[in-house]
């Protein structure tokens, strides 16, 4: 690989703090590898809103789609809540134009971050390492969303919906990870009340005729949701749709030791990925330079995995984020025995070790 054409997404809040320490860390990699990084910036969310008038500019679509992949830090605030369009649906959008179906969420218990779960120790057993594959431009998200007047009282309405095609693709792609990992699929759809679950759980199920080497269960999310903290080592790859997907994987975070440590990929049928932590833009931290960027760091490495097909450098993003657990933390993880670093410290330990691990 010779360049890499690199489109910036900062966003709001924390966004532009965690996507910098990211950027050190693929400059580092670059340097390391001899890859020409070229980087575009362009804007989203509330700051495409303060600058443009609206939260996804077609010149922002334009870049994205002129390059190889994006990195994305988080948008919203409250200063943007009460308008109509809002810096999340300029993220919805980006998301559906690009055509990116698939979200990756990986969540893992590192093993320096064991003591940072909230779980025991018994029920984190041998290691938690779940892949969370969530449907991402179908579903409550993408339906109907409206208000109406009935009987001069006021109903809002979403409309949660799914085709038979939307479904296939994304078992298809749960069951081809699964593959790689541990050979184990649980759906998780909410079909003891909901049509459209019930849809979803027969196509998983024909989709799966394919996948015969796989394992698959169905669990309701109601009870998914209790698992997960239950005895999460039961989970490989968990597909499910876009709103549950949201809250399940914000709930598998927390069992890694903090919302700050979760990376994810978003895909498609090109090479093209988004990759984006799954957090939010943190506006309670923001400017404080106490944000952890490690997700947004895991999620470099994840672009460099799956656009580029870089695992060597991926793979040493990684050992470096290890490194850096039992190195220093930021304050959502920090341990008693270890200093605590600012944002920037951590992107330039983490850049440096990079750079040493790929000499
Ligand atoms: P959030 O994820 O921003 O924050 C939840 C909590 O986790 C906060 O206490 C925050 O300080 C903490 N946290 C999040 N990321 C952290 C990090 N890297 N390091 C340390 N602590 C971290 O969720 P929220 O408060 O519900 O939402 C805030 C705004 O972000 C809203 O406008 C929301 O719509 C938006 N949001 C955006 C995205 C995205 O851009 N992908 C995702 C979720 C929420
Ligand atoms: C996420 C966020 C977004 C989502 C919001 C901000 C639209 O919560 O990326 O997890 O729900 O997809
Ligand atoms: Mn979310």
């Amino acid at each position: 690989m010779e360049r890499m054409k690199i489109c910036v997404l900062k966003g709001d809040g924390i966004g532009p703090e965690i996507v910098d320490q990211a950027l050190k860390v693929l400059k580092a990699v670059c340097d390391a590898s001899g890859i020409k990084l070229e980087l575009d910036f362009a804007l989203l969310g509330g700051i495409a809103i303060d600058q443009t008038g609206e939260p996804l500019p077609q010149q922002t679509i334009d870049k994205c789609k002129a390059s190889d992949a994006v990195l994305l830090g988080a948008v919203g605030g409250e200063k943007w809540d009460h308008l109509p369009a809002r810096p999340e649906k300029g993220l919805l959008g980006i998301r559906s134009a690009l055509g990116l179906y698939a979200n990756l969420r990986p969540a893992k218990i590192f093993p320096a971050l064991k003591t940072a779960s909230p779980l025991k120790d018994s029920v984190i057993g041998e290691g938690v390492d779940i892949l969370v594959v969530r449907e991402l431009t179908g579903g409550i998200y993408f339906g109907e969303h409206n208000r109406k007047t009935e009987n001069g009282m006021e109903i809002g309405y979403d409309v949660m919906q799914y085709s038979t095609a939307e479904v296939e693709r994304i078992a298809k792609t749960a069951f081809e990870l699964a593959r790689k990992r541990n050979h184990k699929v649980t759906s998780v759809d909410k079909a003891n009340v909901l049509e459209v679950s019930r849809l979803w759980r027969e196509t998983v199920i024909r989709v799966h005729e394919e996948y015969r080497d796989v394992e698959l269960n169905h669990m309701y999310v109601d009870n998914a949701s209790m698992q997960l903290v239950r005895n999460p080592a039961q989970f490989d790859v968990i597909v499910t749709g876009n709103m549950f997907g949201d809250i399940l994987s914000d709930e598998a975070s927390m069992i890694s030791g903090s919302i700050g440590m979760l990376a994810s990929a978003s895909l498609g049928v090109g090479s093209l990925g988004l990759y984006e932590p799954i957090h939010g833009s943190a506006p309670d931290i923001a400017g404080k330079g106490i944000a952890n960027p490690l997700a947004t760091v895991l999620s470099v490495a994840m672009m460099l995995r799956y656009t580029f097909s870089l695992e060597k450098e991926a793979d040493a993003i990684e050992k470096a984020v290890e490194l850096s657990l039992n190195h220093a933390r930021t304050p959502d993880i920090k341990s008693e025995d270890l200093p605590v670093y600012c944002t920037e410290q951590m992107g330039d330990f983490l850049a440096k070790t990079v750079r040493e691990l790929l000499a």
